[in-house]
């Protein structure tokens, strides 16, 4: 089965075709990154008149060698997001639905991170399964016993992790978006003795996390020492930010026990995060990370959701969400 996944819920605009659920026949991708540099952050109506422009182009590359008449299905995010972006995607795949007589599957964008991992995979992940969503908004675990069965199990009680990344590099001036530019940063530092941070609720028996702190704490410090070392900086925030997802994870797969631990989620494409993880978990469970370009946001993953959690809804009934959560 061939799914034509769109994916417009924040400064991206996204479609793949993707068959079974795995292999990906095409994919392109427009982005508003460039605009929200100059800015240091997303600005929601630019994002939005920005996907306008790119859909049908986008849509169009994407179809080019497969042709409309020879997908099964077209899925689109509808929630969570930015209100404005999100109905882009939902809007063009409803007319498209209608116009082209094809079945529409509306996808959850967390739940769809974590189909990432299934996307060119040399082996499926088997469930039970721990998940990590760790992006832009969202800092999730959550337990997933088979596919659609999703549980939530902690996660953020304030700033997201991504979010953590993006705004202690502005305080760094770094650039948008916050997390590659704090990881290019930290590789010109070494790994060692890097502890300057706290890394909070550690050692609480949830799997919450919270990050206000962090911010906090980087403010005073770069008011403190004028004449910081960007580099070193940059190491000691992803240093925490990473060995307090690890501490967590940890305790998830220990108290769940699941076949597979996925990580997914933009933040998942962060080097050191990647690694530590691997390395934490390889005695406790099979980890999946996918390919760093299905990390951050992509609309293969998308159509992988649909194809695996198929449920096609007529086109008048669906309707952007932007406060959608992991376990709808
Ligand atoms: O999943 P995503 O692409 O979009 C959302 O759904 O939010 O995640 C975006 C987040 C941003 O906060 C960005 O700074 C972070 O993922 N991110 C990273 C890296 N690449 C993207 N964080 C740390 N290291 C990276 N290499
Ligand atoms: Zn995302």
């Amino acid at each position: 089965m061939k799914i034509l996944g769109i994916e417009t819920s924040c400064d991206e605009t996204a479609a793949a075709v993707v068959e079974d659920g795995k292999k990906v026949l095409s994919s392109a991708l427009a982005s508003s990154a460039e605009l929200h540099i100059k800015t240091g952050g997303i600005i929601p109506e630019q994002a939005a008149r920005k996907q306008i422009e790119s859909i049908i182009p986008v849509i169009n590359n994407a179809l080019e060698t497969i042709g409309q008449d020879n997908i099964d299905a077209i899925a689109v995010t509808y929630g969570p997001g930015l209100i404005g972006s999100l109905l882009v995607g939902v809007e063009t795949a409803k007319t498209l639905s209608l116009a082209w007589n094809k079945p529409l599957v509306p996808a959850n964008h967390l739940v769809a991170h974590i189909y990432a991992n299934w996307i060119e995979a040399k082996k499926q992940p088997e469930f039970p399964a721990v998940a990590l969503v760790v992006s832009g908004g969202h800092t999730d675990f959550v337990l997933v016993k088979s596919h659609g069965d999703i549980k939530y199990l902690g996660g953020t009680r304030d700033d997201a992790a991504g979010e953590a990344f993006d705004k202690t590099a502005r305080l760094l001036s770094l650039a948008y978006p916050g997390g590659p530019s704090i990881s290019v940063a930290a590789e010109k530092y070494p790994t060692s003795n890097l502890d300057l941070f706290p890394r909070p609720m550690v050692n609480s028996n949830d799997l919450d996390t919270s990050f206000s702190g962090l911010k906090t704490a980087v403010l005073n410090y770069t008011k403190q020492n004028e004449g910081f070392d960007v580099n070193h900086l940059a190491a000691e925030i992803q240093e925490a930010i990473v060995d307090t997802l690890v501490a967590k994870s940890i305790k998830a797969v220990e108290k769940y026990n699941p076949k597979s631990f996925l990580l997914a989620g933009g933040v998942s494409a962060n080097k050191r995060l990647r690694e530590k993880i691997a390395e934490a978990l390889k005695d406790k469970a099979e980890v999946f990370i996918p390919e760093p370009k299905y990390s951050t946001d992509n609309a293969a993953m998308i159509a992988a959701s649909a194809f695996y959690n198929y449920k096609p809804v007529v086109w008048k009934e669906v309707t952007a969400n932007p406060s959608l959560s992991i376990e709808n």
